[in-house]
């Protein structure tokens, strides 16, 4: 399957107005040229996703970044929703001839709880990494790049200047990545 060269970022907020980090990094992909941010609980209000558009959005990307706050150890409703409508089986993965193999995938993400909270005996009783396992696997199956995840942990709580540079640092990967995107000839 031949690679797109633009970078889809799925923002997915249940609580938008009342974000203040995930909104932040989503204002700051939108400026980032060869971006396209897709806010999908403004789209899908309904949950009634248009998977095969959405599945072209994808094709036509070489790298898909999912951004959201962690709720419940995992991915909010309808980014759930996204992925089961989404990536078909046929589609995704099958025999290893997938639309999305040798994509990338990289996971943009908040807590609320600060690291110190994810430990054995803290009150989320493991390392945060043990719940990214269903995200790498996922992109494994598919056959995708498995980029490092920015986390940015007890963001609920977090002082002005280590958010900025959060999103500073954000702005700066993602701009990167969009200037390695493929051409053509690749
Ligand atoms: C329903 C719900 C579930 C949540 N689950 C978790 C969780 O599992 N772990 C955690 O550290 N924070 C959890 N949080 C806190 C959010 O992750 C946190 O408020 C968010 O990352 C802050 O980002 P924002 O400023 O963009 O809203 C949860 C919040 C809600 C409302």
């Amino acid at each position: 399957m031949a690679s797109g060269n633009g970078i889809l970022v799925l923002y997915a907020h249940p609580a938008p107005q009342r974000s203040r980090a995930n909104r932040l990094l989503a204002e700051a992909a939108r400026d980032v040229p060869g971006v396209q941010v897709r806010d999908l609980y403004q789209t899908y209000p309904d949950f009634y996703i248009d998977a095969a558009h959405e599945r072209k959005l994808v094709e036509a990307s070489h790298l898909l970044v999912f951004m959201h706050p962690i709720r419940w150890y995992s991915m909010p409703s309808l980014l759930k929703e996204w992925l089961d409508v989404v990536f078909d089986a046929r589609w995704a993965y099958e025999r290893n001839e997938g639309a999305l193999k040798g994509k990338s995938f990289w996971l943009v993400a908040s807590t609320g709880s600060g690291i110190e909270a994810y430990r054995p005996g803290g009150l989320h009783g493991r390392p945060f990494a043990d719940f990214l396992a269903p995200f790498e696997q996922t992109a494994a199956l598919c056959g995708m790049r498995w980029i490092a995840p920015l986390i940015l942990h007890g963001a609920s709580g977090l002082d002005e200047d280590k958010l900025q540079a959060h999103v500073a640092l954000f702005r700066e990967r993602l701009s990167n990545y969009a200037a390695s995107a493929p051409t053509a000839a690749d």
